[in-house]
């Protein structure tokens, strides 16, 4: 999917189902995080205004998730917690620094990066709308609306980077080799968790 070069392992879905509230609290904190690492993005890049723009609209769009996903928990008496560390994003960033420096500066590897968090999140989402059972038909339609905006923020990533370094064969390059270090990380052999990149 997109450009994940590996599916998530399905014992994934089955840890994801056994503890769903502890999939929405996390997934709670990812929509919160997606929103002030897009605005920290925005604020180291003060003077491209198509960035900010793009990047800031982002932000709002991941507060208006967390929002939504606070509410499903609010309704199932859950509480949101201390966010925990997504191991995965971590695991993430620390591989793209083992690239090397990209020559133009870490914006190009930041928006790549941001961009295979999206595509992630998007293929679990469509996992977990695949696998809820029908009387969570209220999660089942936030999901499906989730996937769509997930796969659309993916894409805002790649125009992003394709605009900030003028050239679509480079990014691509990028990509490919980040995309393999992903698939690297979510094929370890770490335990599935009840988190979205758990
Ligand atoms: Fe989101
Ligand atoms: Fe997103």
């Amino acid at each position: 999917m997109l450009c994940l070069r590996v599916p998530t392992d399905p014992a994934w879905v089955k840890e994801a189902l056994r503890d769903l509230g502890a999939v929405l609290v996390d997934h709670a904190h990812c929509e919160m995080k997606a929103a002030s690492n897009a605005l920290s993005l925005a604020a180291r890049h003060p003077r491209n205004f198509a960035l900010v723009k793009a990047l800031t609209d982002l932000a709002k769009e991941e507060i208006e998730h967390f929002q939504r996903v606070a509410e499903v928990l609010e309704q199932r008496g859950l509480s949101l917690g201390a966010p925990p560390v997504d191991e995965y994003a971590a695991d993430l960033r620390r591989a793209a620094s083992t690239l090397g420096r990209w020559p133009t500066g870490p914006l190009l590897d930041r928006l790549l990066v941001g961009a295979l968090i999206e595509a992630r999140s998007c293929e679990r989402f469509k996992l977990l709308l695949e696998a809820l059972p029908a009387e969570e038909a209220e999660l089942r339609a936030l999901y499906t609306e989730l996937f769509a905006a997930e796969a659309r923020h993916y894409r805002t990533f790649l125009d992003l980077a394709t605009r900030a370094e003028g050239s679509a064969e480079r990014v691509n390059d990028r990509l490919d080799r980040l995309a393999e270090l992903e698939a690297k990380i979510v094929s370890s052999d770490r335990a599935a968790k009840a988190t979205i990149h758990g």
